[in-house]
């Protein structure tokens, strides 16, 4: 029987064989002895790694690692509860390859599916926020309050360094804030915001942050948020308003009360709470301040016949541009859960929303009554969702009576509980809270009544809520057609279908985006994500509850340490610019704990991805570029020269290995050697693992700390723009400065830090680590080194096939590439005209997703077929690109017009094919260039889009219906 491995990796022995003769190597082993340096060379695959099992084997192991979760009601809330995620939802986006498969729109013609849905999220967020524009989705709500703050900094009148936060906001929140905050000056100051500021010194503050509702459940007035607003645009600061969106819909929204910005997560929103993650967080702005959000924007443009297409507006690549000046250091995003919340609000609409927030405030209020009436009031009058119980010395007692009902609550401290309502609250549910609380609280009961707030039934807005009466929510919302037009499922279905038939996912064929590793992402590494038992889990549930989880996660962080060399690692970074974050991060800790806090520079190779960079610069560390050499390897001389001039400034060296430029350098031991000499540490970025896996371990040859990005190597997918998880693996020096978490159930038990917290969950984004897990047990240590070697010597016979055509910009020693190589487009443009853009829109007609554009070197492509593609995809993706090069050339030699030719004028759609045709080319020539192409062929829904014309005319949120009608 064929092992998984088979499978996992698309070239058979045959079919290498052919590859070999190709590029003039023996065999795979010869290959890659040749290519990988001898110096780094492991001649065994790494110990600690498992043997490989059969899929139904690991589906099992899965089940029994699930089947030690226990699913509970979660009252825990704070910022996480249980929803429903509506099964169209479910089945035909997160688990639809067309939408997972997907990767980052930022080739526009190919993603308009995807667009159109996060721009759905965009005005979603837009709408229940109040605000004028809102980004498509942040990592998680602490993250983008931690965002939120450092653009309030930077868009702030004064050049304070003091950020005001209210003592109310969610434990996580003040977390990430802090290990945000202290690296780049800025000093957090707690502040009790129930007066507003009227007793705050402001001085030196540029910017307060308010969560609503209040972590403790309270909902303050209007008047007080509006106070609290208009104190700090007096004293030249922004106001940056948490708020749960789902509670928007029945209260004021911020900008209603004078919010700069608003931050939060839209879990609640369908998506599965998955023990913290994955989900999408949100950030919208006031006008003037669209030039600052982090992440990524969509925008409506137009394309070349004039028609409405969206893009990624702005900052498309923005860290790639302005590298240690970019806004922030966010690229992977978390596109697929943004497009689950879009698509809950599509499918319940504002009057659906506002009735799931009703229901849920009802449940509070019910709670509330009984609790009252049995003597334990909750703390504060005005409520949504949560209530805080005052329960002198019982808090545990409260905690323990719940869970015997097998409801989980929060402890505050021990003398308070949080509780909350959320869509799967049922009246049971209150009834059975109510009797535990009671029957544990039993004499504090009446100490509690004293603590309350005193309760003013005046201020409540109507006998049948607890909000305050200034607070209720005014305006219309969720007014787009879109917000109504999909409310069956068979509607639903169909609209998730359409959008899905406009974009090129790895479903429809191979994405050879260097850098990027686009792989397979195997149905059975898929499966386990929405099993109740791994999705219904509550990222503060209690250490028994979450047993199966932890050991998935303890085992899954000793394989990568592994595979990698490294001694510990930790999952909760999720994305890879997290784990540069939190490894940079780790350095800074351990030279201050050495004294060396002086230690500051970073030297980052010119070479680098811009995350780079940017991590760096919020790590507090001053970049400074290495130079590269002729050969495009880091030049030692420069780096030698580097690191005697900064001497015991020196904090770091960021390199990539095998490079950007897709070579194995033969120096890195030397290059780690010097910084090392020079006092620094190493930090070895690790998006390029699937080039090291079985044969080489960053940890061993020079490596400090490495983030790996699980959504390249360990196939978890990337979902149109994330998910993704970016673990930091370090070695056992840097072991305790890696993140912490104060909310961790297992902090105890592993003597987790409290501090230092990244992501807002303890382990980010756990529900998809199955995938990984997955991933690993099935490939089994020799399955992940067959894939290294099936991705080497794919991407080194697409140099060998190509190369004559476009010159391969870089090599290593033998001439051999790592796991991609840049192909050079400059000379076929200084010979024929035609560009980098016009070759990888030409690539659309010929039916794929272009490679790597312009990175890591403008005017290029970089090509990586990974392992999981078979000869006969390579080989269509070589011929469609040889064809275009014959294409260029009758451009060059004056055959065809520089400005109407099949290359500018690409990609073609099939209106364009109607009507006159005017053009030099024919019709068929335009969109069936090669033969084969007309079964199954997938057309462009928009031609080329003009990103410029939507940057001069930024639109962020759907457009009118209207605004389609020239389509057709
Ligand atoms: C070399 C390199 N480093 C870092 C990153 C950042 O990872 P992420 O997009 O997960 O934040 C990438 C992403 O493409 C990358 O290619």
């Amino acid at each position: 029987m064929r092992s998984f491995a088979d499978r996992h990796i698309g070239t058979d022995a045959a079919a290498q064989q052919r590859m070999l003769e190709a590029v003039g190597a023996p065999s795979v082993d010869a290959l890659l002895a040749a290519a990988v340096p001898g110096t780094i060379q492991h001649a065994q695959v790494p110990a600690g790694l498992p043997g490989p099992a059969a899929e139904h084997e690991v589906l099992a192991r899965l089940r029994a690692i699930a089947s030690r979760n226990k699913v509970r009601t979660s009252m825990i809330g704070q910022g996480y509860y249980d929803t429903v995620t509506p099964p169209v939802i479910q089945r035909n986006v997160l688990e639809n390859p067309a939408w997972y498969t997907a990767y980052t729109p930022y080739q526009p013609e190919i993603s308009q599916g995807r667009l159109e849905a996060l721009l759905n999220f965009q005005t979603m967020v837009i709408d229940l926020s109040g605000l004028e524009v809102a980004g498509a989705s942040m990592l998680d709500e602490a993250t983008a309050a931690a965002e939120a703050m450092l653009l309030a900094r930077r868009a702030a009148k004064g050049r304070g360094h003091r950020f005001l936060v209210d003592v109310d906001t969610f434990a996580q929140t003040r977390a990430v804030l802090a290990t945000r905050a202290e690296p780049v000056g800025i000093e957090l100051v707690p502040t009790d915001l129930t007066d507003g500021l009227a007793a705050a010194d402001l001085t030196d503050v540029f910017g307060v942050l308010v969560q609503v509702p209040g972590a403790s459940g309270r909902v303050p007035s209007r008047a007080v948020l509006e106070s609290v607003t208009a104190a700090a645009h007096d004293a030249g600061a922004l106001a940056v308003v948490v708020a749960d969106l789902l509670a928007t819909t029945v209260i004021a929204a911020p900008g209603e009360y004078g919010a700069d910005v608003a931050v939060g997560t839209t879990q609640r929103f369908g998506v599965p709470m998955g023990f913290g993650g994955p989900h999408a967080g949100y950030m919208a702005v006031r006008r003037g301040l669209e030039r600052q959000l982090p992440g990524r924007l969509v925008g409506v443009s137009k394309d070349a016949d004039g028609a409405p297409a969206m893009r990624l507006a702005l900052q498309t690549r923005e860290q790639h541009i302005r590298r240690e000046k970019a806004t922030s250091n966010i690229c992977t995003a978390q596109v697929l859960l943004a497009v689950m919340a879009a698509m809950y609000a599509v499918y319940h609409g504002p009057e659906g929303l506002t009735a799931i927030a009703r229901q849920v405030h009802a449940r509070a209020l019910e709670l509330a009554a009984r609790l009252r009436t049995g003597g334990v009031p909750p703390r504060h009058e005005h409520f949504f969702d949560t209530l805080e119980l005052v329960v002198p010395g019982r808090a545990e007692s409260v905690a323990q009576a719940a869970l015997a009902r097998d409801i989980t609550v929060f402890v505050a401290d021990a003398d308070h509980v949080r509780v909350s309502t959320d869509e799967l609250t049922t009246r049971a549910v209150v009834e059975d809270l109510a009797a535990a609380v009671l029957s544990a609280a039993g004499e504090t009961a009446s100490a509690g009544n004293l603590a309350a707030e005193h309760h003013d039934a005046a201020t409540s807005s109507t006998a049948g809520d607890a909000l305050p009466t200034d607070m209720g929510r005014t305006g219309e919302f969720l007014t787009h057609p879109v917000f109504h037009a999909h409310r069956s499922e068979t509607a639903m279905m169909r609209y998730l279908r359409r959008l899905a038939d406009k974009d090129y996912a790895l479903d429809r064929g191979m994405i050879p985006l260097g850098s990027c590793t686009m792989k397979l992402n195997a149905a059975v590494e898929m499966q386990a994500i929405t099993w109740p038992e791994l999705a219904r889990i509550h990222p503060f549930a209690p250490a028994d509850d979450v047993a199966g989880y932890l050991d998935l996660i303890h085992e899954l962080e000793g394989w990568l340490a592994a595979a990698t060399g490294y001694d510990a690692v930790s999952l909760q970074p999720n994305a890879g610019s997290q784990g540069e974050l939190a490894g940079l991060l780790a350095i800074r800790g351990y030279h201050a704990s050495r004294g060396e806090s002086a230690r500051d520079v970073c030297l980052i190779p010119a070479s680098a991805h811009g995350t780079n960079a940017a991590s760096a610069v919020l790590a507090g560390l001053r970049v400074v570029v290495v130079a590269t050499d002729g050969n495009g390897n880091v030049d030692l001389a420069d780096l030698r020269r580097l690191v005697a001039e900064h001497a015991d400034r020196l904090a770091a060296v960021m390199i990539t290995y095998p490079s950007t430029h897709g070579v194995y350098e033969t120096q890195v031991r030397e290059v780690c050697a010097a910084v090392h000499d020079g006092g620094g540490q190493v930090y070895i970025d690790g998006a390029n693992l699937n080039a090291l896996l079985g044969h080489a371990l960053p940890g061993e040859f020079g490596g400090d700390v490495s983030h790996l990005n699980l959504h390249k190597t360990f196939c978890i997918p990337h979902g149109g723009g994330g998910p993704g998880v970016g673990p930091v693996a370090a070695r056992a020096h840097l072991a305790p400065f890696l993140p912490g978490h104060p909310l961790a159930p297992d902090a105890g038990q592993r003597r987790l830090r409290l501090d230092g917290a990244v992501s807002a969950a303890p382990y980010g984004s756990p529900s998809i680590l199955p995938i990984s897990w997955a991933y690993i047990a099935l490939m089994g240590a020799e399955g992940l080194r067959a894939a290294t070697d099936a991705a080497v010597l794919a991407a080194n016979y697409v140099a060998a096939r190509l190369g004559e055509y476009y010159p391969v910009l870089y090599r290593g020693a033998d001439g051999l590439v790592a796991h991609e190589c840049i192909l050079d487009l400059r000379p076929l443009r200084a010979a024929t005209g035609v560009t980098v853009d016009d070759v990888a829109k030409r690539l659309i007609d010929y039916g794929f997703h272009a490679p790597t554009m312009s990175f890591p070197v403008a005017g290029t492509l970089m090509v990586e077929p990974t392992e999981s593609e078979d000869l006969g995809e390579i080989d269509r993706f070589c011929e469609a690109m040889v064809a275009i090069a014959a294409e260029a050339a009758r451009v060059g030699a004056g055959e065809w017009p520089a400005d109407d030719n099949p290359l500018v004028g690409a990609p073609h759609t099939a209106l364009s094919l109607t009507g006159d045709w005017a053009h030099p080319y024919s019709r068929a020539e335009a969109v069936f260039p090669v033969p084969g192409l007309a079964d199954g062929k997938y057309w462009p829904p928009v031609r080329r889009v003009d990103g410029a014309y939507g940057d001069r005319h930024l639109v962020c949120a759907c457009p009118p219906v209207e605004a389609f009608d020239s389509v057709v």
